[in-house]
């Protein structure tokens, strides 16, 4: 692709929903951004500024770059109504279970990428992996690089960690939004007031993780500095191993993964009949 960095690249945003806005949102002060729906929204915008057309292969054939976030069930006609548009051009999809042999069968001459975030990309604090089909170029998987950037922190995977990454961080904050809950609750339960627990939690919770990641301590020692001998918090930590947490929390990654399988499992074989057609 050429002009890379000598002007602002168009990107079409095919399915902007949940995830779709969002992504729409944290690219447009760096790209030219147009997004797509199935059904009409009000003003035609999405955040008052971001236009939104219900044509997808006006907006693919306008755009450098094809970001597609339609549900799993919806990518694959999806793609198989945009492949003319497409050839050629960087696809990133952000689809689950749908793997990159499928979407290239969807759309051959396109270079697929394929990539699984969270909905913390609404505050520019995602955490996303991709993975590259075998005939992106290096260009573009710089530019997809660039992109990713723009939706917090990310990383290149293997392709075979993506549905697990799908039930570990991209149904992530689904997880700790539970615990947060939980957690002012413990707040609310012994007096604070409600604004105050629930802020002391969300800053306790980017606080820990950014330890984390700045000392590259493993979690038992940064919590080992937190623990004195007969003091506070191993009382906490006494209850917490007496509900057994961690297995809680094990369970909970291990019963999605699974779930994830049995609905890429059906996913897949109705695509495969779409493209069997
Ligand atoms: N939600 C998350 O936390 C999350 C996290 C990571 C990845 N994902 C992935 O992101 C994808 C979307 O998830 P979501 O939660 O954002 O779903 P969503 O809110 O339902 O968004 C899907 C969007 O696709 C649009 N759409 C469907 N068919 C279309 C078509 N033929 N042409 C144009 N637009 C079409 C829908 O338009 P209408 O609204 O007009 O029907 C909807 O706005 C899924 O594949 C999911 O696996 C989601």
């Amino acid at each position: 692709m050429k002009n890379h960095g000598a002007k602002k690249l168009n990107i079409a945003i095919i399915g902007a929903g949940k995830i779709g806005s969002a992504i729409a949102v944290s690219l447009q002060n760096h790209y030219n951004v147009v997004a797509t729906r199935r059904r009409k929204i009000k003003d035609n915008l999405i955040n008052g500024t971001i236009p939104v057309t219900r044509d997808n292969r006006q907006a693919a054939s306008n755009a450098d770059i094809i970001i597609v976030t339609v549900k799993p069930g919806q990518i694959i006609r999806v793609l198989q109504n945009i492949k003319d548009e497409v050839k050629g051009k960087p696809v990133i999809s952000f689809a689950a279970a749908i793997p990159i042999s499928m979407l290239k069968k969807a759309a051959p001459e396109s270079q697929i990428i394929r990539a699984m975030t969270n909905i913390a990309v609404m505050a520019q604090s995602s955490y996303t992996v991709y993975a590259f089909s075998d005939n992106v170029t290096d260009e573009n998987k710089k530019i997809a690089v660039e992109i990713f950037s723009k939706f917090g922190a990310s990383r290149e995977v293997d392709e075979k960690y993506i549905d697990a990454m799908t039930a570990l961080s991209g149904s992530g904050p689904a997880y700790l939004y539970t615990v947060i809950e939980a957690l002012t609750y413990g707040g609310l339960l012994i007096g604070l007031p409600r604004d105050i627990a629930m802020e002391a939690v969300a800053h306790t919770f980017i606080g820990t993780a950014k330890l984390l990641l700045s000392s590259k301590n493993h979690p038992a020692e940064l919590k080992d500095m937190v623990v004195t001998p007969g003091g506070v918090t191993i009382e906490g930590i006494y209850e917490l191993e007496d509900s057994r947490v961690r297995t809680a929390m094990m369970k909970a990654i291990s019963a999605a993964f699974k779930k994830s399988k049995i609905i890429a499992e059906d996913i897949q074989k109705d695509s495969m009949k779409l493209l069997e057609e």
